[in-house]
Parts: structure tokens; sequence; C-alpha cells
């Protein structure tokens, strides 16, 4: 059964009615850029096929939202006075990123409350939660959209990356960039985004005459404590830009390799030798999005495919985001002729690698899956890459 016509069902079933509304936010994939995004440089993501759905209605009792998560087979009642009275959230529950969505509606002079008082909600889908594939931002997404067509506010597909963006960093506390959310509203059918996270502007990427397959392995690992490392990786970047003390510098965009020796080599250098080694794998990671953007163009196969395993050392390496587990199935799976590169992708501490592979190259997940589970008991899955389009409202 289609996705879309699953999460119809499960709401009849919930409610014994049938819901106003459907919405689909994609899940991301990203080919090259990793923690460039909030150091103001380049990505090049695209969304998926496998979306989180939410179903939606009005009526039933008039103080809480109801919401269902159909995945974790969980219902919770929002009462709306703990959504308006900005109690604190702990950010570990889902629902309490809803309730950051409707807190950043409110920041922008649009109050929910009332229009909010006995909807319904169910959310679920194919997008599988913790493996690096923005499965809170599209929940985020689905919600703030949803909000959008309620309240007739009429925010565009920015206004609400940047909704959604700002329920993440205040509800669950990540301080994430804008890259999860602007493609979640921007992407194209069949087509990556190269996007520069200062201007906010994105030109679409067409693999079309690649002669490569993209797939996410999926490691499994569950990522605890990721926000905090993420914070930290966010720490180390801001405080080499502070280091600097300039207008002009305010972000690790505006900094070259070149800088960061000068730095390095100078006697009042006050930061860690660690923080330049961070600084440097971003500078690098941004210049490697261009130039992978000109190996598509050239059809440079080989080229593209040195390109994700360079990043991959350099997030392994030097920013430190990796693990065991992603660095094993890289390295296995690069053992491969059949393969052209690898890396992790997303933020980071387990979650999926992005493999590029020879179109006819069935078996060798096969072998690595195996190899996987007798390393580390865990149960390694794939999906295919297919670029999908935007959130959008779907007929209900
Ligand atoms: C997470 C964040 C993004 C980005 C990536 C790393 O997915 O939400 O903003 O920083 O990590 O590239």
């Amino acid at each position: 059964m289609a996705q879309s016509e699953n999460i119809l069902q499960a709401f009849r079933m919930a409610f014994f009615s049938e819901p106003d509304w459907l919405v689909r936010a994609p899940g991301r994939v990203n080919l090259i850029g990793e923690h460039t995004d909030y150091n103001d440089g380049f990505v090049m993501p695209g969304a998926l096929r496998q979306s989180i759905y939410l179903a939606a209605s009005g009526g039933g009792q008039p103080s809480v939202v109801v919401a269902r998560a159909l995945d974790l087979g969980e219902d919770v009642e929002l009462p709306l006075g703990r959504i308006a009275e900005d109690a604190p959230l702990t950010g570990q529950h889902w629902a309490d990123l809803l309730i950051g969505v409707v807190r950043e509606f409110k920041r922008r002079g649009s109050d929910p409350k009332t229009a909010l008082g006995g909807t319904r909600v169910v959310v679920g889908g194919d997008l599988p939660s913790g493996s690096g594939l923005s499965s809170s931002s599209a929940l985020g997404a689905t919600f703030a959209l949803w909000l959008n067509q309620l309240l007739r506010t009429n925010f565009d597909g920015l206004d609400l990356a940047r909704i959604v963006r700002g329920a993440e960093q205040n509800a669950i506390g990540i301080q994430c960039g804008i890259m999860d959310q602007y493609t979640i509203f921007h992407a194209r059918k069949g087509e990556a985004l190269l996007l520069d996270c200062r201007s906010l502007t994105a030109e679409p990427v067409s693999l079309a005459g690649i002669e490569a397959r993209f797939e996410l392995w999926q490691s499994n690992v569950p990522h605890e404590l990721h926000e905090t490392a993420y914070n930290e990786r966010r720490a180390a970047c801001e405080r080499v830009v502070n280091w600097f003390e300039s207008k002009s510098v305010t972000h690790l965009r505006d900094l070259t390799i070149r800088d960061l020796e000068k730095a390095g080599d100078s006697p009042e250098y006050s930061l860690t030798a660690e923080d330049l080694v961070k600084a440097r794998f971003v500078i690098n990671e941004n210049g490697r999005v261009l130039d992978f953007r000109k190996a598509i163009e050239n059809r440079d196969l080989r080229g593209m495919g040195d390109l994700l395993q360079a990043s991959h050392l350099g997030l392994s390496r030097d920013y430190q985001v990796s693990c065991e587990q992603t660095d094993f199935i890289v390295e296995m799976v690069c053992a491969s002729e059949l393969c052209f590169g690898a890396r992790m992708i997303g933020g980071g501490f387990g979650g999926s690698v992005l493999v590029m592979l020879q179109a006819e190259s069935d078996d060798l997940f096969e072998g690595v899956k195996v190899d996987y589970r007798r390393r580390f008991d865990l149960n390694l899955e794939r999906m295919e890459v297919e670029f999908a389009g935007a959130a959008a409202i779907l007929p209900a």
C-alpha cells in the first residue's frame, strides 16, 4: 500500500473520521558538503522519496491536540497551555518538536492556539529515524506546512525552513544549520541542489548521464549524545572565527587554508591545534563541493568517488564525527572495484553511508552486510537514492 494511503487509513482507525489534510515531507540525502552549512558554506543535498506523512483534522476536545506517531504506536495529548506557556522542553520526545514549531509561529506573530484547539494528527511514514536522513526536520516540516494552511499564514519555503530550523534549535537543542530544512522545502524531483548557505540560493544539479548508482547504507548505530557533540563542533568553528576579530570574517567561509596556517604560526594564537584542524576540514570540504560539481559536469566518475573518499577521511580523522561502524562500512565497500567512493552523511556518530557504485554491483551489499553483522551485531540496511520533490500538501 502507498505510504499516503497507509497514513490515511491509520487516521480513520484512530479517530473514526476522515482527515482534512494530508502532508508529505521528504528525508534528505547530501552528496557532499558536510558541516559546511552552519559555516555559511556550500552543500549538495537532495530530497528522498522516503518521507514523513501527516494527516490532520479539526474537531474534538477544544484544549488539546491529539497526536499519534504511527511507527512508535504512541499517542500524545499536547495541552495547548503547555504550548503557549513556553514551558521548558527536554527535547527528547518527538512531540517536543511539534510544540517547537508552534512556538516559532508564535514568535512570528501568529498564535495558533485557537485554530489548533481539538485538532487531531497522525504522523508516520517510511523514512527511518536516527539514520542521518533528517527525519526530525521532515516531521517538523509536515507540521509547519500544515499550520501554514490552517492559519493561512502564507509563509514561503524559506520562512518555513527557518521555522523548522528554529524549532530544532530551540525545542530540541541542536544548533543545526539550514541544509536539511531548506532542502525539504526546495528540492526538485530528479535533481540535487548546489546550495550556497550564505546567499540561500540554490542551483539545480542534474546527475543525468552519470553512469553510477547512489545508495544509502544505514548503519543502525543508535546515536546518543549526538546533539552535544554536534554543538561542540559548531562551537569550535565559531571560536576560530572569533579569534580573527575581523568584521569581514563572520564565518569559516571567509577564511582560507593560508589564513589558518598564519594564525597557527602566530605567537598570539590562543586556541587549540584541534580547533584549527576542524576549521581546516570545513574549508577543504567547501572546496570539495565545488570540485564535485565540476566532476559531475565532466562525467568524471573516478573524480567524484575520490572526493567522497576525501570527505569521509576528513569527517572521520579531522572533524571526528564518524564512528567505528561507519568507518568500517566505508572501508569494506571501498575495497571493491565496483565502488567509486563512499562517505558518512549528515551530522554523524552513526547514521548512514552514501555509497557510489557501478551500475552492476548487487552482491556487494550482501557481503558487507554479513561482515558488518559479524563484527558489530548490527543490521545493515540499504535504500536506493531517488531524488524526489519538496514537501507538499497532498489530496486527503
Ligand atoms: C545535520 C544538521 C545539518 C548539517 C549536517 C552536517 O544534518 O541538521 O544542518 O549541519 O548535520 O552537514
